[in-house]
């Protein structure tokens, strides 16, 4: 019987459009979902949206609409997203649903009968972007750890959650069960946290304050806290407490989510199902964050990474590929469109397409496009070793998809497509076909690697399922045939000797790095002659210009950018900015360093060859290059130039 697996995202918050995080953790969700399909049949995707508090009223009231409203139409840009992705949920809750809602009151009432639940008075520091109060001891320097601002004081009558009732049994589950939470780092980070008493949880807010949320069951006049709202989204949505999803499904649900939400997860969700009387998830699976140029994407750096435009550059495949093999599930990792190039034009353009399509033209040009018959005894003395190849690649693929390491499970498929294109090289099937008497050896290896090509085209399909159709119409296979089911894949020489292939393809076409952008302030070499004025403009329009003092801390050459350099300049702010100035052609990374500049340092960010430049440096027109202007003296990082 097929074996049920439950995958679920978190829910994301309607204040902000979908981006590159949200696209990212849900892509996880399709794959591993993808690959349960692959191994069992019976996978079910959860994804949906958060659309209660405070924060969603804030952003109604900016965009001068109701709440329903905004929610109405945010929640459709993230449900409508999705498919664009080939992310193929079974369920897409929010948490505006009255099912949802009524299951909330609940679960609610269900702790609250059984005592607990208690009603105090606290005054604390509440911080508004999170929602919640904070203890000093979570304060860094007095201020909110995740908006940097100081909270708010706030006196006020509530409703707690005896957590702390449950701190030594989630303390001994976590342990008993080793992998509950992976990788074992963020285990560890849940179990430090525990090492501290833990704060019953406020689980209420005062309608006076907050009216957009989930009534409290026994008390009208208060809402629901929005993580205990958003956290029973995951058992809501398959129909707790006697529907047949939800008694199917829940005693094998996985979560995704990144460590920024590690403590709702692993702390609150563990207690509260505990409370409520819940077995509870199976894992917990944890991923870091995307980051942009080493800091945070965010609407204010104008950094915002749009899952579609990156669809419709690169390829959706390609894109899926990237954030797949690129991020080492569980650690931070870097988003830039070089290293998207990099890798298009390296493991899919260069070896997995190169393979192919170099493949299946040999299979045309040497047997009209009929696949060969293979003599075992011819290729146990070439010695391909393919089948054996073939067999650790979908052994190691399959362990590592098994705990989220998608990066490991491609690497796995990667050797087996690396080996492949060696032994093109080594048997030189173009010298082969050359000698009608090395015939057999030719269909031998033609064979085998076509053979190879199919297994690839299967265990490609959670990541590229796009590709993986393509690979497997073309290896002559029927569309409706399902190619990627690990029994189909697994077994060796399935692929018939006398099928007709249809003509090759291109998979992924190399890409060039878009157009060197013109540098703004490189002047045409050679030319002496001063740029005619520009009109005229007011000392007001001057002033609009913030020029800064900065010191250049460090210079780097940006790969494919002849004219560019990256440049870390210390501007007297707490962190060092990000510059891309174009002085590549008249300085040496060397040179720069240590040197004073002159920066305008209110200039709206600008991405420059995939580097984010946040400010300009000044430089003269040299009859040859750029003159990089400097004080006269030694001043102050950030010293305003009047
Ligand atoms: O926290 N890198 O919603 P949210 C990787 N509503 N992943 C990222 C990311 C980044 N830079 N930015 C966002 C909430 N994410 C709550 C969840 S669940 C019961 C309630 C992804 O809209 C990642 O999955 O802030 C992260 O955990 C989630 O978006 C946060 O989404």
């Amino acid at each position: 019987m097929a074996r049920p697996f439950y995958v679920t995202t978190p829910i994301y918050y309607v204040n902000a459009r979908p981006h590159l995080g949200h696209a990212y953790t849900t892509i996880c969700a399709d794959v591993i979902k993808r690959y349960h399909r692959m191994v069992t049949d019976d996978a079910f995707l959860l994804t949906g949206t958060d659309e209660h508090g405070d924060k969603i009223v804030r952003a109604a009231k900016k965009e001068n609409t109701t709440p329903r409203a905004y929610v109405d139409k945010i929640s459709a840009l993230f449900r409508e997203l999705w498919p664009q992705l080939n992310i193929s949920y079974d369920h897409f809750i929010r948490t505006t649903d009255p099912d949802h809602m009524g299951v909330v009151q609940g679960i609610l009432q269900k702790i609250y009968d059984q005592g607990d639940i208690y009603f105090s008075e606290y005054e604390g520091q509440y911080c508004f972007g999170c929602e919640r109060f904070y203890t000093e001891r979570e304060l860094v320097d007095g201020k909110c750890p995740d908006h940097d601002t100081k909270p708010e004081t706030i006196k006020e009558s509530n409703y707690f959650f005896k957590m702390s009732n449950y701190q030594q049994w989630l303390i001994d589950h976590i342990n008993a069960h080793p992998t509950m939470i992976r990788p074992e780092r963020y285990k560890n980070e849940v179990l430090a946290f525990l090492r501290e008493p833990l704060d019953d949880l406020c689980i209420s807010r005062p309608k006076s304050r907050i009216k957009w949320g989930i009534t409290l069951p026994f008390d009208e006049d208060y809402v629901t806290y929005v993580w205990f709202d958003a956290l029973i989204n995951y058992i809501s949505a398959v129909g707790y407490p006697d529907g047949e999803r939800f008694k199917k499904y829940w005693p094998v649900v996985q979560h995704i989510v990144a460590k920024d939400i590690l403590k709702p997860h692993g702390i609150y969700w563990p207690i509260m199902l505990k409370a409520a009387g819940l077995p509870l998830y199976t894992h917990l699976n944890v991923h870091g964050y995307w980051n942009i140029d080493h800091g945070k994407m965010s609407k204010s750096l104008g950094n915002v990474v749009e899952p579609l435009q990156m669809k419709t550059i690169y390829g959706l495949d390609a894109f899926r590929f990237f954030l797949m093999r690129e991020m080492v599930f569980g650690l931070d990792a870097g988003f830039s469109e070089t290293a998207l190039v990099q890798r298009i034009n390296s493991d899919l353009a260069n070896d997995l397409g190169n393979l192919f399509s170099r493949v299946v033209t040999m299979a045309h040009k040497y047997f009209k496009g009929i696949v060969p018959e293979s003599d075992a005894a011819v290729e146990k003395q070439l010695a391909l070793g393919l089948d054996v190849a073939s067999g650790r690649a979908v052994a190691g693929y399959m362990q590592e998809m098994e705990v989220f390491a998608f990066h490991k499970a491609l690497a796995a498929v990667w050797e087996l497509i690396s080996r492949m294109n060696k032994i093109i090289d080594v048997t030189a099937p173009w010298e082969l076909a050359k000698n009608k008497a090395c015939q057999a050896q030719l269909q031998a290896v033609i064979y085998n690697l076509l053979e190879g090509l199919r297994v690839i085209s299967g265990l490609i399909y959670p990541v590229m399922p796009d590709t993986a159709a393509t690979m497997h119409r073309h290896l002559g296979g029927n569309p409706d045939e399902p190619f990627y089911k690990i029994d189909y894949v697994k077994v060796w020489k399935r692929l018939m000797p006398g099928t007709q292939l249809p003509k090759s393809v291109t998979l992924f076409p190399r890409v060039e790095l878009k157009n060197e952008p013109a540098p703004p302030d490189e002047p045409p070499k050679g030319d002496a002659s001063p740029a005619p004025l520009k009109p005229e403009i007011t000392i007001d329009d001057f002033a609009r210009v913030d020029l800064r003092v900065a010191v250049v801390l460090k210079a780097e050459a940006i790969a494919r950018a002849k004219k560019l350099l990256k440049l870390e300049v210390d501007l007297g702010e707490a962190t060092p900015r990000t510059l891309v100035a174009g002085i590549a052609g008249s300085y040496t990374p060397e040179a720069l360093v240590g040197k004073q500049v002159i920066v305008v340092a209110n200039l709206k960010p600008a991405k420059l060859m995939g580097v984010l430049s946040k400010g300009m440096l000044l430089a003269a027109d040299g009859g040859s290059g750029s003159i990089v202007l400097a004080p006269d003296q030694p001043a102050a990082p950030g010293a305003r130039i009047r």
